[in-house]
């Protein structure tokens, strides 16, 4: 596909894609969430269902309560700034970034526990120490998270929801765009990555329209290649096996 048809700014009428969402059957709705995915897939092996029972309770953030005045407690060690990733599926960015900026505080939200249980064996095997999960509804965790906490929030391959009637299910709305612009510091940057025309159009469109982010991009290059060291995840490779190229924005709070 052209460059030019690929250009984010301008919006394809269907949001398109040829990727089936979960269908309507495996769909769990929330009525104070933005979930509307599946919570479960295959069943867990014996030791994945060990590590969901005794390692992700050490692990994760309890919503329940009022939130710390700094997330940089929920970590072992001291932290410069802290990150979050919004829907990680088998973790593979989420840990490789973590390993990366090892002075960094990730947190990973992903309501899907085969996700959960692939991102706890890394955890585990790699001995991993910077990352803090929370296995839930994003728009769940980011209502609770301190205003200005984060220091990027990224969201990778999220669901497209091609059809028209399901747009509203998509994450990347103006209610989840303030809930954003709350949590992230001034200069944080909100990060979207889909392979979907139709999704990455819709962002730029909401995204633009607010008054908390700026796009960065400069040139073309900017969102049509990845940022350095992006690690690419299942989705993405799927994308490209079906010959379709991803989008990169990345947005600056005012
Ligand atoms: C298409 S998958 C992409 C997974 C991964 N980012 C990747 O690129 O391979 C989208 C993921 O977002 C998760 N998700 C959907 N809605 C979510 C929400 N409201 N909060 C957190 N995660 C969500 C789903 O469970 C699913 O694992």
């Amino acid at each position: 596909m052209s460059s030019a048809a690929r250009d984010p700014r301008t919006p394809d009428s269907k949001g398109g894609t040829n990727r089936d969402p979960p269908s309507d059957d495996d769909v769990v709705t929330h009525a104070h969430g933005s979930f509307f995915g599946r919570r479960k897939g295959h069943r867990l092996r014996s030791h994945q269902a060990d590590l969901i029972e005794h390692l992700l309770p050490r692990l994760t953030l309890d919503i329940t309560g009022p939130s710390p005045s700094d997330l940089a407690g929920l970590f072992d060690r001291p932290v410069e700034s802290i990150r979050l990733e919004i829907g990680f599926g088998g973790g593979e960015h989420l840990v490789a970034e973590a390993r990366a900026f090892p002075n960094i505080g990730f947190i990973g939200c992903e309501p899907y526990v085969n996700g959960m249980a692939k991102i706890l064996a890394q955890i585990e095997a790699l001995d991993i120490g910077n990352i803090r999960l929370f296995a839930g509804d994003a728009t769940e965790l980011l209502a609770w998270a301190p205003p200005g906490s984060l220091a990027r929030i990224d969201l990778i391959h999220p669901d497209p929801w091609p059809k028209r009637r399901h747009w509203k299910r998509r994450f990347v709305q103006d209610a989840s765009i303030a809930a954003m612009a709350r949590v992230l510091k001034p200069d944080g940057e909100f990060r979207f990555v889909s392979d979907i025309d139709g999704y990455a159009a819709w962002t730029l469109d909401l995204l633009q329209h607010s008054a908390d982010f700026v796009w960065t991009a400069e040139r073309a290059d900017d969102w049509r290649r990845p940022w350095p060291g992006f690690t690419h995840t299942r989705y993405g490779a799927k994308a490209v096996r079906e010959g379709r190229a991803a989008t990169y924005l990345i947005f600056r709070r005012r």
